[in-house]
């Protein structure tokens, strides 16, 4: 059974202060750090790119969970993983040829990730399942911090779990938007374990972020 482990999404945390929210995850328990990358156009919001990365890389020595939500994302591949990134999750539908844009990932060092909207099957990356380190499931419709979990993704997780099982492989299940103290016990029980959490970790119990990740961590 793989450890708990929780990647807090620096979305939900104040962009003035990224450096010390940062190392704040840190002392507080945090895995890795979950950047959310976006370009409004793949999503409709936009964020932060890799000069971002690149000054906070000195701020910590947790990995870098980079979840890119940008279209297209192969030519840019280069720049998160020269930032800095350590895990660069890639959403299928942004990329011409998926297997090229994970083996364009490893080429740098760099784990890799898939990621899965709500409404994309786990059909379209089960022939690079065992290619891959990580499979992002979407709980919500990317672009935002502090949308509600979407449940109708439990049997999703479900699913998958049975087939990394089946398949006997050996990526990491991550669960990512509106995870909070009342979903987390069933997002793991149903096989993931990697929980993203960007507002119920900065906004729980007066911002208390230690105790929001040890709450979410509870198995
Ligand atoms: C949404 C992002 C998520 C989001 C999670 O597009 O990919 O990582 O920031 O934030 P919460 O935990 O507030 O839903
Ligand atoms: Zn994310």
């Amino acid at each position: 059974m793989k450890k708990i482990q929780i990647s807090p999404s620096i979305l939900s945390a104040d962009f003035s202060q990224l450096g010390n929210e940062i190392k704040r995850l840190e002392q507080g328990g945090a895995d890795m750090i979950h950047v959310d990358v976006m370009d409004n156009h793949f999503v409709p919001n936009l964020t932060i790119g890799p000069p971002v990365i690149k000054s906070l890389r000195k701020h910590t020595k947790l990995p870098f969970d980079v979840h890119l939500m940008i279209d297209p994302v192969h030519k840019y591949i280069k720049n998160f993983a020269e930032a800095g990134s350590d895990i660069i999750t890639i959403h299928p539908e942004a990329t011409k040829s998926l297997e090229e844009s994970i083996n364009h990932i490893k080429s740098f060092k760099k784990k890799v990730g898939v990621s899965l909207n709500p409404d994309t099957k786990i059909d379209v990356i089960k022939d690079v399942l065992d290619q891959i380190d990580l499979v992002l499931i979407m709980s919500v419709y990317p672009g935002f911090g502090g949308q509600k979990f979407m449940p109708e993704v439990i049997k999703k997780i479900t699913n998958l779990k049975r087939i990394k099982d089946d398949l006997k492989l050996n990526f990491d299940i991550e669960v990512d938007g509106g995870v909070n103290f009342d979903n987390n016990q069933m997002i793991i029980e149903a096989g993931a374990n990697i929980l993203v959490s960007g507002t119920t970790i900065f906004k729980e119990n007066s911002g208390d972020v230690k105790k929001n990740i040890d709450l979410l961590k509870i198995k």
